[in-house]
C-alpha cells in the first residue's frame, strides 16, 4: 500500500539546482525536496574548479557569452547563453549574501580570487576552499534550506516514476530506504536530479548520478534533446584500481601541462590554446597521444606541475593533494597519470528558457535539462552557474503558472502502466552484473570515439538487455532501468548524428556537417533534428 504525501511543489534533487529552486518556491508555497542519498551527496558536492561568472560589466559579460558559444562548437542556443551570463552575477551576489565563502586575496575580506580554465579567454572562475567549490556552495544553500519552514527535505528516497492526471504531471512515485512505496502529489514537479555519469564505466560522477530524472521524464512522454553529447573530462586520475577522481581543469589554469609517455608536451599540436583548449579537444588529444583508439589500450599521459614555482600547490588544491597522497603521488613533485572520464551530459530533458518541459506540470533545470546553453561541449565551470540561473528561473515560472494544489491522486492509466513495464525480479548479483556490463559497453562503443558499427552493436545489446530488466522495486533495480533508458537515448541520438561535433566524435563521419547544426530531439523512440527558439 502506497502512502500519499501532499505539498505544493515537488523538487527532485538537492544539488545546487534543487536547493536554489526550492528557496524561491518556498517564498509562497510548501515544497517537498527529495534526494536519493544524504542531502549533501550530489555532483555539486564534488565540483572542484569553480563557478564561472563575469562580474566586470557589460563587456566582460559579452566575452563570457562568446566563450560559451565558441566552446559549444556551433550548437549553443545563444539566447540561453546570454541569459546564463547576464543573470549569473546577480545569482553570485545572492550566494555571497547567503554566506558562501569564496576564496579571496589577502586576509579573507579582500577581492574574490579568480582562476582560468579551458576555453576561457581570461580568468573568471571563482573557487572556494581551493578545490571544493561545489561543497561550499552546497553547504551555504543547504543551511538556508534547513532554516526554511516551507521546505520538507526527504533523504534516501528513490524516485521511480512520474504521476500524471488529466495530462498533467502532478507527482512522483518513490521508495524509501526500506523499499516502502510512497506517492508524492502536488501542483507539479521540478526535475533537478542531475546527470548520468554512471552510464559509463569510467566517470568522475558519484554513484547517485544514474539519470533518474531523464529516464522518468522520457518514459512519461517528455522530449529529450542532445543526448549524444556526453562530455568527457580530460583529466581524471588514472591509477589502476582507483576511482576516476577528478583532477580539476584549474590545475591547468594554474600552470599544469600535459605530457605523453615520452615526456613531450603535445597540446600545442592540437589547438592554439594548448592545455587550455576546449575540453573535448583536450580529451581526444590525450586519448590519441596515449596511442589507443579505445581507452584501456592507452599508454600513460601525465599532468605535470613540477615546474610551477611561487605557489603552494598543496594549499591551493588541498582536496586533490590529499587524494593523490593516498596513491603515493605529490602534485608538486610527481607526474600525475590521467585519462578522460565521463563527466557531464550536455543533453537532457528539453526545456524552454523558463524550465518548462514538453509535459504540462513537469519542469527541469540544471544537468538533467537541455536548454541548449552548452551546445555540443560545455564551457568549463559553467555548470554550477547553470544550476543557479536556471533553477531560479524554473522556480519563478512554477510560482507564476502552477494551478491549485492537487488532491491525493489516482494516477492516469498510462502513468500506472509505465510503472509496470518490467519483468520479474532477478537476483541482486544479476542486477549488478547487468549494470557493469551496460557501463562497460557504453564506454567501449559510445565513449569518446564512436562509429556506426559499434553503436549498432550496442543498440542490439541494449535491446536484448531490455528483456532482463527487473521491476523497479528497490533502488538498485530502479537505477539499472534508468541507466538502460539513458543508454538507449544516447545511442539512438549518437547513431542519428552522422557528423562529428563537440563531444560527439564519429570516426566514420569525422567532419562537421553544416547541415547538422541542429539539436537532436527524441520522443517515444523517434529522433529528429530541430532548431531551438
Ligand atoms: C573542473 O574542476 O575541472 C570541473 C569543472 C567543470 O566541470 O566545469
Amino acid at each position: 500500500m502506497e502512502t500519499s504525501l501532499l505539498s505544493d511543489w515537488i523538487v527532485i534533487g538537492a544539488g545546487i539546482t534543487g536547493l536554489r529552486a526550492a528557496l524561491t518556491l518556498a517564498k509562497t508555497a510548501e515544497v517537498t525536496l527529495i534526494t536519493k542519498e544524504g542531502a549533501s551527496e550530489s555532483n555539486t558536492h564534488y565540483a572542484q574548479g569553480g563557478i564561472a561568472v563575469a562580474m566586470g560589466g557589460a563587456e566582460d559579460v559579452e566575452l563570457h557569452a562568446q566563450d560559451t558559444i565558441q566552446a559549444g562548437d556551433g550548437l549553443v542556443f545563444e539566447q540561453a547563453a546570454h541569459l546564463l551570463v547576464e543573470e549569473g552575477p546577480a545569482r553570485i551576489a545572492e550566494l555571497l549574501a547567503w554566506g558562501t565563502n569564496f576564496d579571496r586575496e589577502g586576509d579573507g575580506f579582500g577581492d574574490l580570487m579568480r582562476t582560468r580554465e579551458g576555453a576561457h579567454s581570461l580568468p573568471r572562475i571563482l573557487h572556494a576552499n581551493g578545490d571544493a567549490t561545489g561543497r561550499e556552495i552546497g553547504r551555504a544553500l543547504l543551511q538556508r534550506v534547513q532554516q526554511e519552514p516551507n521546505i520538507r527535505l526527504y533523504e534516501r528516497l528513490t524516485t521511480r516514476g512520474l504521476v500524471a492526471r488529466d495530462g498533467r504531471i502532478i507527482g512522483v512515485h518513490a521508495l524509501d530506504a526500506a523499499a516502502k512505496p510512497l506517492l508524492f502529489v502536488g501542483r507539479g514537479v521540478l526535475l533537478a536530479s542531475g546527470g548520468a555519469g554512471q552510464v559509463y564505466s569510467d566517470t568522475t560522477n558519484p554513484l547517485v548520478a544514474t539519470g533518474d530524472g531523464i529516464a522518468m521524464a522520457y518514459r512519461a512522454g517528455a522530449e529529450v534533446s542532445d543526448m549524444e553529447f556526453y562530455q568527457f573530462h580530460p583529466t581524471a586520475l588514472s591509477v589502476t584500481g582507483a576511482p576516476r577522481f577528478l583532477l580539476s581543469e584549474a590545475l591547468r589554469g594554474e600552470g599544469a601541462v600535459l605530457r605523453n609517455h615520452r615526456g613531450e608536451r603535445f597540446m600545442d599540436r592540437y589547438h592554439s590554446m594548448a592545455e587550455l583548449a576546449p575540453r573535448d579537444v583536450v580529451a581526444r588529444a590525450i586519448m590519441r597521444e596515449g596511442g589507443g583508439e579505445r581507452p584501456g589500450e592507452a599508454l600513460p599521459v601525465y599532468l605535470d606541475m613540477r615546474h610551477v614555482t611561487g605557489k603552494d600547490l598543496h594549499a591551493r588544491f588541498p582536496g586533490i593533494s590529499s587524494c593523490l597522497q593516498t596513491y603515493g603521488l605529490d602534485l608538486a613533485r610527481d607526474l600525475i597519470p590521467v585519462r578522460p572520464a565521463a563527466h557531464y551530459l550536455m543533453g537532457g530533458v528539453r526545456t524552454d528558457l523558463f524550465g518548462r518541459t514538453t509535459l504540462p506540470g513537469l519542469y527541469a533545470a540544471g544537468e538533467v535539462a537541455c536548454t541548449g546553453v552548452h551546445g555540443a561541449n560545455r564551457l568549463a565551470s559553467n555548470s554550477l552557474l547553470e544550476g543557479l540561473v536556471f533553477g531560479a528561473r524554473a522556480a519563478e515560472t512554477m510560482l507564476k503558472e502552477g494551478p491549485r494544489r492537487e488532491a491525493p491522486a489516482t494516477p492516469d492509466k498510462a502513468a500506472a502502466a509505465a510503472q509496470k513495464i518490467f519483468s520479474p525480479e532477478p537476483a541482486a548479483s544479476r542486477v549488478s552484473a547487468l549494470r557493469e556490463r551496460l557501463r562497460g559497453l557504453m564506454w567501449l562503443h559510445a565513449g569518446l570515439l564512436r562509429d556506426q558499427v559499434g553503436l549498432s552493436a550496442l543498440e542490439a545489446e541494449l535491446d536484448n538487455m531490455r528483456r532482463e530488466l527487473p521491476a523497479a522495486t528497490n533502488r538498485e533495480n530502479a537505477e539499472l532501468c534508468n541507466l538502460h533508458t539513458v543508454a538507449e537515448l544516447i545511442v539512438a541520438c549518437a547513431l542519428a548524428r552522422r557528423e562529428s561535433r563537440g563531444a560527439h566524435a564519429r570516426t566514420d563521419f569525422p567532419q562537421h556537417d553544416p547541415g547538422c547544426a541542429k539539436h537532436s530531439r527524441m520522443v517515444r523512440g523517434h529522433v529528429d533534428f530541430i532548431d531551438f527558439s
